[in-house]
């Protein structure tokens, strides 16, 4: 059935040039394999939860990986990162033959249209690699069949989709190229591919932009019709402000310190506030990964190179560094002036919970820096599992998060996973030399803790002291300076 090709012209145009359009959806169930196979190209995040999610729709998918060990992996129905529900409906797709997955670009000879999800990253002078994104682009020009439709979702600088688009009509005029960016959260890319809260689609054929949005239809989501260059901003943009709301937030944690407020009730208060929400509003350690970091300095040199300065930017970024230092210098007062020779315990190592990924990870720069000054450092992660050059020598990773705080004189929180708030607190403190507890998301039962004789603090909240002094906090004293 046509069900690809069938769209329903229903929209509206606005005075900004926008277009909001509604495609007809179809709930008929029916294997939408007359539309020709759509091909994906890149099994990261981005790339796997597209396919796998398409393919749910009954879309014919062709995912494309040409990294030898993530294919085979991905032929046992596996995949290359930590995500159990993704990868469980990947098995059921693949196994019904709406997903298939192939090593290279050449098997997308019948493929009409074909999402590009490989990584941009950063390079070592700041700029950023778009070399993979290039190369693919490139061969498409080589392999794809007359009016392919070609949708670039990999995150890139606004403007390069139309570069792209400029290089590829030399020889391919009938080739389309879209900009439809990705807002998927890692750890909750399948819910965000399901049910995302608006569709981004841009370049300057109406029709190849229409058998984009036709894919997507079954997420029922508003759509935006742009340009390219618009559909590129609205990512970066997005980015760049939940970034600034974290850098924001963390800001007035500070001021919360010197007054004697706690961050948790005024973000809650001022999110109340529907214009500006409390979602990406919490205080901590900072944001990472390998989106914000990375995306806001991305817009700062996009300014840049085109003669404009961004403070706001700038003080994001500068901020979301200072954050980590605040931290540091909380365990280093709360540890009698010094880290020398203190054993601080790390509890949590990925940038966030639920993944295992520790790009740009808050936890590693923070570790680093207690190195530095000489501390002792154990870390754990339920998930995370750091390679020898990512932390500095001498950092013992374990498993048990009890084994990793046993002798430790404070503990850091640095990830906010689940299971770190339900640990037997008690027993942590009994195996602990010291009694400092630093809540780097503001995420225990800081009241238990105090109970239980830690010295507790958050950030942006007072420091709440057990009422009496515990039998370690004196023996942390007789420690040498
Ligand atoms: C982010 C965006 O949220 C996605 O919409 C976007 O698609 C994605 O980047 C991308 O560009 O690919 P992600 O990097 O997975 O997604 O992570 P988030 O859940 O947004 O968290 C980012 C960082 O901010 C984490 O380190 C987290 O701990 C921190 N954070 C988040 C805070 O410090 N406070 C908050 O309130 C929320």
């Amino acid at each position: 059935m046509e069900r690809c090709r069938r769209v329903d012209a229903k929209q509206a145009r606005q005075a900004t040039g926008v277009t909001k359009y509604s495609p007809s959806v179809d709930h008929s169930g029916e294997a939408r394999s007359s539309a020709g196979t759509v091909g994906i190209v890149g099994a990261g995040n981005v790339g796997v939860a597209t396919a796998t999610v398409l393919a749910s729709w009954k879309t014919q998918a062709l995912l494309v990986e040409n990294d030898p060990a993530r294919y085979e992996l991905l032929c046992k129905h596996r995949i290359p990162f930590f995500d159990p529900d993704l990868e469980a409906l990947l098995g059921d797709v693949a196994r019904q033959g709406t997903l298939r997955f192939s090593r290279t670009i050449d098997d997308l000879a019948d493929a009409d249209v074909v999402i590009v999800c490989v990584g941009t990253p950063p390079t070592t002078s700041g700029g950023l690699d778009l070399g993979a994104l290039e190369r693919v682009v490139d061969r498409l020009t080589e392999v794809s069949p007359s009016g392919t439709v070609v949708v670039i979702k990999s995150t890139v600088p606004p403007g390069t989709t139309e570069r792209l688009a400029g290089v590829v009509s030399r020889t391919r005029p009938d080739l389309s190229l879209v900009s439809c960016p990705e807002f998927l959260r890692e750890a909750n890319c399948l819910d965000d591919v399901l049910r995302p809260a608006r569709i981004v689609i841009g370049g300057p054929k109406r029709a190849a932009c229409e058998k984009v949005a036709a894919l997507f239809a079954p997420a029922n989501a508003p759509i935006i019709l742009t340009s390219a260059a618009s559909a590129e901003l609205i990512k970066y943009g997005a980015n760049a402000f939940l970034a600034t709301k974290i850098s924001f937030v963390n800001e007035l944690s500070h001021f919360c310190d010197l007054v004697g407020a706690d961050i948790t009730v005024v973000a809650e208060g001022i999110g109340a506030d529907p214009r500006i929400g409390t979602s990406c509003f919490s205080a901590g350690l900072g944001f990472g990964g390998s989106c914000f970091p990375k995306d806001v300095r991305a817009l700062e040199d996009l300014g840049a190179s085109r003669g404009y300065r961004s403070l706001l930017l700038q003080a994001c970024s500068e901020i979301n560094a200072q954050q980590k230092e605040r931290v540091i210098a909380k365990i280093r007062a709360s540890l009698g002036g010094t880290l020398s020779e203190r054993h601080v315990a790390v509890l949590g190592l990925a940038f966030k919970p639920g993944t295992d990924d520790l790009r740009q990870a808050p936890s590693l720069d923070v570790i680093g820096k207690l190195v530095l000054e000489g501390a002792k450092v154990t870390a754990t992660d339920p998930a995370a599992a750091p390679s020898g050059d990512e932390l500095p020598r001498g950092v013992k990773v374990v498993r048990d998060a009890y084994r990793c705080v046993q002798g430790a004189d404070a503990i850091l929180l640095a990830t906010e996973w689940p299971e770190y708030r339900s640990l037997d607190w008690a027993r942590v403190r009994s195996s602990m030399r010291g009694n400092v507890v630093v809540d780097g998301r503001n995420f225990l039962h800081g009241a238990h803790l105090v109970e239980l004789g830690f010295v507790y603090q958050g950030v942006g909240n007072a420091t709440r002291q057990p009422t009496t002094p515990s039998r370690a906090a004196l023996k942390l004293k007789s420690l040498p300076e």
